[in-house]
């Protein structure tokens, strides 16, 4: 067999393994349809990027250029993460929007679309509460804070909202108020241990493998288990966070989201 098409089919597995040996811990653009680059840094570093290679025809605040349409009142072409993952790694077919360079790496292209959902947050939708009073009833007579925090004060037996309003929506907001037992992740899963001499330990699991267990209790003590030397161990993956339903009223509700949603990032 001549050496050219020897290579020929050697040289694509070969590259694909050199590929997956150095690609970084990062899910392929076609398996992840959620953006794993959505910090206030990734957002920064897709600006940058935008003003390199997309700011001459979109405009460097992407409001719109000669060439490009304006980026910031709404997209016509995609809808999700992933559709605007596509429109920026490839561009639109037989049109000027060529897309971004082909070297760019998947991360780059998340920062981008981080960036460009920015722009189209809906960051000014009239919100019937009142956030004032959201917050009174966060810190008072909702018992909010005794789990979550909120730029560094609270309690930590529920995820940190300090940015709450940059990953959920007003709609999600209220039913992770009303509905908190849908799609919690195991992260916020709960692990009754019961002990050799029958005593239950309930808590958070904070770490897990074949051996051990590691949980945060109610009070947020810590406790370590070694699973051979426990009776046994049950997974609630149900949430303990309280519903609001019957709890608060309607309008408290409204006010909590309104508070919740005004938890963003700042408009530079
Ligand atoms: C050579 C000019 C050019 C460059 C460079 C360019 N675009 Fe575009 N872009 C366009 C044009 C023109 C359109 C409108 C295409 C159409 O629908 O007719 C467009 C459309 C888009 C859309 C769809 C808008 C919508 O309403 O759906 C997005 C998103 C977008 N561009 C993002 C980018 C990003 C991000 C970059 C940089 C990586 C970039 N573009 C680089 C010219 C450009
Ligand atoms: C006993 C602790 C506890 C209390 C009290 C509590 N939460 Fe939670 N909360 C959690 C846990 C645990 C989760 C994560 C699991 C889930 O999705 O339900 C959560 C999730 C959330 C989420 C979704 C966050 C995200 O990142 O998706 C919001 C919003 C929220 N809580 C708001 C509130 C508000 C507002 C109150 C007060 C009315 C409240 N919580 C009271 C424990 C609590």
């Amino acid at each position: 067999m001549p050496m050219r098409s020897l290579w020929a089919i050697v040289a694509p597995v070969f590259l694909a393994s050199v590929y997956l040996a150095t690609a970084p811990a990062v899910p392929h653009a076609q398996e992840t349809t959620e953006n794993p680059f959505t910090t206030v840094l990734d957002v920064r570093m897709g600006e940058r990027l935008f003003r390199q290679q997309c700011g001459r025809c979109h405009g460097r605040d992407a409001k719109g250029g000669e060439l490009g349409p304006d980026l910031t009142s709404g997209l016509q072409n995609t809808s999700t993460d992933a559709g605007l993952f596509k429109v920026v790694r490839e561009g639109l077919p037989n049109t000027q929007m060529i897309g971004i360079s082909r070297s760019a790496t998947d991360q780059s292209v998340w920062m981008v679309v981080s960036y460009v959902n920015s722009l189209n947050d809906t960051a000014d939708v009239d919100l019937p509460g009142s956030a004032t009073a959201g917050m009174q009833l966060f810190n008072g007579k909702g018992n909010c804070a005794s789990c979550h925090m909120v730029n560094g004060a609270g309690g930590r037996r529920g995820p940190d909202l300090t940015r709450v309003g940059n990953r959920r929506d007003p709609d999600e907001l209220v039913s992770d108020l009303t509905t908190p037992d849908e799609d919690v992740t195991p992260r916020w899963w709960t692990i009754r241990v019961t002990r050799e001499d029958g005593s239950i330990v309930e808590g958070l699991r904070m770490n897990e493998d074949t051996f051990s267990l590691r949980l945060m209790d109610e009070n947020e003590n810590l406790w370590a288990f070694s699973k051979g030397r426990i009776r046994s161990y049950d997974r609630i993956e149900t949430s303990t966070m309280p519903s609001v339903d019957g709890m608060l009223t309607t309008n408290e509700v409204d006010d909590l989201v309104a508070y919740l949603f005004s938890l963003r990032r700042e408009e530079s």
